[in-house]
């Protein structure tokens, strides 16, 4: 007899075929050796160095080693099957004091790193700016503060444009504008630590804009022909309560509104006059030329997404949404920022492709924390992790089966590393990292992730 329990195939299609599966790092949190090759400070070797600005005491001067240990990390990231690889660029290797010299070694660590992914079938993807401003540019000149850092961005953008894009063929400039600016310049809860008034803060975020434009600029001037170019933004994620027409209308308001000081400048060319009337007295001051410069077209937009932000009905007042509040009850992953809403990965995409008209959407960053102890048995059961990706992923099948133009994934992270203000206490890696003898094991989660991959289909 048959037994009536039969194991199912999943029952979901398959995600395209030529869907990009990746997983993701930053310079700061992985690669060490801050004092090398020449290398300047950048604000997080500052920051982390000052006492009780990280959570457990802790700095990025070691992190994984993975400036040594990269072509064991390639491995890795072989050992998943994925395609993709995106990494970022310490800008502070690369220009020790922000601008001027270049530093003659800067760059071979890439060059290596590149080498080594490419032979091993892995396309890399490299992000500008992952958060390590040279420490130099914000002395001298306040940072973002100036628009004189985004004209050493683009600086450097060229540089490395003409030195890497004959291999490295996808190029993100920024990541995560709204976290970065916010909490380095408005909260004094990252790098550089300051808390500038709104009216700074609000100019600060215009230079990070004007140094996108132009590093895309840049990288079409000094860059191969064919290099792709693109931010990499946590998107104000909006979610409709209730997905009614009026709801999700009010969700598209929303997204564009909450967005409108980064991606929305960045892919209209203009400032909504929501946000600028919002603002007030405290707009950023800005000229029609530098909105030219900042509106060039991209080849793609990254989407860093982990957590519903806004839940939005419709609302008959202006701005024509309303956010709701939480309950305190709302489920969160071991990070305690981190909300489980699976179904933002399929909105967040699904409104920026309408209200911006995106042909190319990646999801540039998506992930969690866990607790990831250690079994009697030396393995990681992370199978809240499992369970997260295994939502999250059908949820972005969802849109790619609507027709959302997602051409791909970066899972964050690869492997463990320095959680910025919460140190190594909470880890994202697939891999689990031991940060005394530097030990990388897999966890259950990079079994799923292969699984997933090598199937192009989610399972369970
Ligand atoms: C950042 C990463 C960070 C991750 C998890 C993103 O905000 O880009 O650097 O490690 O989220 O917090």
């Amino acid at each position: 007899m048959k037994s009536p329990l039969r194991p199912t195939a999943t029952c979901r299609p398959p995600l395209p075929k030529d869907f990009l599966w990746g997983t993701a790092t930053s310079s700061y949190q992985i690669e060490g050796a801050v004092d090398e090759d020449g290398r300047g400070k950048s604000i997080w070797d500052i920051f982390s160095h000052t006492p009780g600005k990280i959570e457990d005491g802790s700095t990025g001067d070691r992190a994984n080693e993975h400036y040594h240990r990269y072509k064991e990390d390639v491995a890795l990231i072989k050992a998943l099957g994925v395609k993709a690889y995106r990494f970022s660029i310490a800008w502070p290797r690369v220009f020790p004091e922000g601008f001027g010299q270049p530093n003659p070694e800067g760059l071979d660590f890439y060059d290596r790193l590149v080498d080594e992914l490419l032979a091993n079938g892995i396309e890399p993807y490299a992000t500008l700016y992952h958060w390590d401003l040279p420490q130099a540019l914000q002395d001298r000149v306040g940072g973002w503060s100036s628009s004189d850092t985004s004209k050493a961005f683009a600086d450097y953008a060229a540089h490395v444009a003409a030195r890497l894009t004959d291999r490295v063929k996808n190029v993100f400039t920024v990541n995560e504008v709204g976290r970065f600016v916010n909490f380095g310049y408005g909260w004094g809860i990252d790098a550089p630590g300051l808390k500038l008034p709104t009216a700074q803060l609000n100019q600060a975020r215009h230079h990070v804009a004007l140094a996108h434009g132009l590093a895309v600029q840049a990288i079409r001037a000094a860059g191969r022909v064919g290099t792709r170019v693109g931010p990499a933004e946590n998107i104000a994620a909006c979610v409709p309560a209730i997905p009614t027409p009026e709801n999700i209308r009010a969700a598209e308001i929303a997204t564009r509104e909450l967005n409108a000081g980064f991606l929305g400048v960045v892919l209209e060319g203009k400032y909504t006059e929501g946000f600028l009337a919002y603002a007030g007295a405290d707009a950023p001051k800005f000229t029609a030329e530098e909105l030219k410069i900042i509106g060039a077209p991209n080849d793609f937009v990254g989407l860093n997404i982990y957590a519903p932000q806004y839940y939005v009905t419709a609302s008959d007042r202006a701005p024509g949404f309303h956010v709701l509040p939480f309950p305190t009850s709302f489920p969160h992953m071991n990070s305690d920022w981190l909300r489980v809403g699976p179904e933002v990965i399929y909105w967040a995409p699904r409104l920026a492709a309408k209200i911006w008209n995106i042909e190319n959407i990646y999801i540039s960053e998506n992930g969690t924390s866990s607790e990831d102890k250690i079994s009697a048995d030396g393995q990681v059961y992370d199978l809240d992790r499992i369970m997260f990706l295994r939502n999250y992923l059908s949820q972005m099948q969802r849109a790619t089966a609507e027709g959302v133009p997602i051409r791909g994934y970066f899972l964050w992270s690869l492997m463990d590393n320095f959680e910025w203000i919460f140190g190594y206490g909470k880890r994202f890696g697939l891999y689990r990292v031991d940060f005394e003898t530097q030990a990388r094991v897999p966890k259950l989660s990079a079994a799923f992730y292969r699984d997933v991959v090598a199937r192009n289909a989610i399972g369970g």
